[in-house]
């Protein structure tokens, strides 16, 4: 079975860690990115990490860009839909395209990635989905009914395809972050971060690494039984079910 993953968003935050993650766990990586060529360089010259430029949200490079990692790696066994933007804001003050910014990288991704890689993981009757959600996707978040939207679409979208593939071989499963010490929560205002850690029952942010963890394992065989699922990693600020 081949042992190719796409970590989309890849090379920076959560997406960083998870496609580390991936490979010391024994696959051949190929990770995402969307314009930082600089962090992404670095990234895969640290790393030894292939990385790949493309616009999650544009359907036709998302064909073209899995078409060319099956070509250079192999054919794909995990697909780990990480890419996300935020465009915090009022409702009452945001515009049309901090709204269809974040659908469209967010949640159109859904489709954009995972239609081109399914019709392969139904052939060979194996695969991984892997979203990533938000604590903010299960609760809403002042400033982010863009986001939250996004990514509450992230759940129903897991739950669904879980079931439509379940007799492939193939498990769909989601994860939901709570707040992880990456650049998109620096960019948080500082008294509002603080007011948000003060929520964690943990006492501090979550770390990515803490994330990959768990995409490593719904990637595994060890989880062939785990699908539709969405796991809560978020320090016990928002206690949700499933
Ligand atoms: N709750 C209640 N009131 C709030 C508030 C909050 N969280 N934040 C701001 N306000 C109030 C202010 O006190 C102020 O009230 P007054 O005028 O009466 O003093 C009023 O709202 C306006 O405040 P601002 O001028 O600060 O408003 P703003 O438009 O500049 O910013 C905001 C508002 C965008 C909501 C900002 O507070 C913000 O960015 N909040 C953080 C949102 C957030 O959590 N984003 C998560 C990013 S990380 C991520 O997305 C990863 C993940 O998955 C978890």
């Amino acid at each position: 079975m081949s042992r190719v993953a796409i970590v989309t968003g890849g090379t920076r935050g959560i997406g960083a860690a998870i496609s580390k993650g991936l490979k010391d766990a024994g696959y051949t990586v190929a990770a995402t990115y969307a314009g930082n060529t600089q962090a992404a360089d670095k990234f895969s010259a640290e790393t030894g990490i292939k990385v790949y430029k493309w616009d999650v949200s544009d359907p036709k490079a998302c064909e073209a860009g899995i078409a060319q990692v099956a070509d250079d790696l192999g054919d794909i066994e995990v697909l780990v839909n990480n890419a996300g933007i935020t465009r915090d804001g009022w409702f009452h003050k945001m515009d049309y395209d901090q709204w269809s910014a974040v659908m469209k990288t967010n949640l159109d991704s859904m489709f954009t990635m995972s239609r081109p890689v399914l019709d392969g993981m139904r052939a060979r009757g194996a695969g991984r989905i892997i979203n990533i959600s938000s604590i903010n996707g299960q609760k809403g978040q002042i400033g982010q009914t863009n986001y939250s939207a996004a990514k509450a679409g992230v759940i129903g979208f897991t739950k669904a395809l879980a079931q439509e593939t379940a007799r492939k071989g193939i498990t769909v499963n989601c994860i939901c972050p709570g707040y992880i010490d990456t650049d998109m929560v620096s960019a948080v205002p500082e008294k509002v971060l603080e007011g948000i850690i003060g929520q964690i029952p943990v006492g501090r942010l979550g770390k990515a690494e803490e994330i990959a963890g768990m995409v490593c394992y719904l990637a595994s065989t060890a989880a062939a039984f785990v699908t539709g699922s969405v796991m809560t990693i978020n320090g016990a600020q928002y206690v949700a079910n499933g």
